[in-house]
């Protein structure tokens, strides 16, 4: 893997210029006030996911974790998906007829992408919010009224039962996909979209191990002390 390449898609997130000069990107970091720390942590664990550890994340606020992790999510429902469907869409030019391939980088690619969309908005819409709200509960000291408001009809366990990984789908398309020779007429695009998918697996592997390992870990014991506090109240 390139070396730069890590640390453009991370950059890419933040809406910052993902310049090839790496020195330029964290100036940019510090410039906008982001964790350098955080952003090299990252990079670490997509150079290579077996240093990764939750242990090196415990100096970041569950709220860093939040913001990275949706920011993350619009980068892939804005761009990555859509470079994605852009290479297929290509590469479909080149076959014709009733190619097997046709089936599967229409079919299956569009059922993986409905199926991310609702994975991601159920995480912006119930999850993430409620770990906010939990947040916002310990630091403001609220009432037990608000509390419970806030609890009662949503429990991480809830998100936990229902939560998948999606980049093992991913890997089950691309694995396909190179059952088939690429188009004599054209092999560029077949291995851009081979490429694009293997660093999106990547991607979401990284994704999946800051939820699972780091945020839900982390909220769980928020959820817990909150509990202990709230069910004492008088
Ligand atoms: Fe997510
Ligand atoms: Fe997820």
């Amino acid at each position: 893997m390139e070396n730069d390449f890590p640390i453009s898609q991370i950059v890419q997130r933040y809406d910052l210029a993902a310049d090839k000069d790496l020195l330029y990107s964290y100036e940019e970091l510090r410039r906008l006030n982001l964790d350098q720390r955080f952003i090299y942590t990252l990079l670490q664990t997509f150079e290579d996911e077996k240093t990764f550890s939750e242990k090196e994340y415990e100096i970041f606020s569950l709220e860093t974790i939040i913001d990275y992790l949706r920011r993350t999510h619009s980068y892939y429902l804005s761009k990555k998906l859509l470079e994605i469907e852009q290479s297929i869409d290509i590469l479909l030019k080149d076959y014709s007829g009733n190619h097997p391939l046709l089936h599967i980088l229409n079919t299956f690619f569009n059922e993986y992408t409905s199926h991310l969309s609702s994975h991601i908005r159920e995480e912006e819409k119930h999850l993430l919010p409620y770990i906010k709200n939990l947040l916002a509960l310990e630091k403001e000291n609220a009432d037990t009224e608000t509390y419970f408001a806030i609890t009662n009809n949503y429990s991480l366990q809830t998100f936990i039962d229902s939560h998948h990984d999606t980049e093992k789908d991913l890997s089950i398309i691309r694995n396909t996909i190179l059952e088939y020779q690429p188009p004599v007429s054209n092999q560029t695009p077949y291995r851009i979209l081979v490429s694009q998918l293997q660093a999106f697996e990547r991607d979401l592997f990284v994704h999946a191990l800051i939820e699972d390992r780091i945020l839900i870990p982390r909220a769980l014991e928020l959820e817990k002390r909150l509990r202990a506090l709230y069910n004492q109240a008088p």
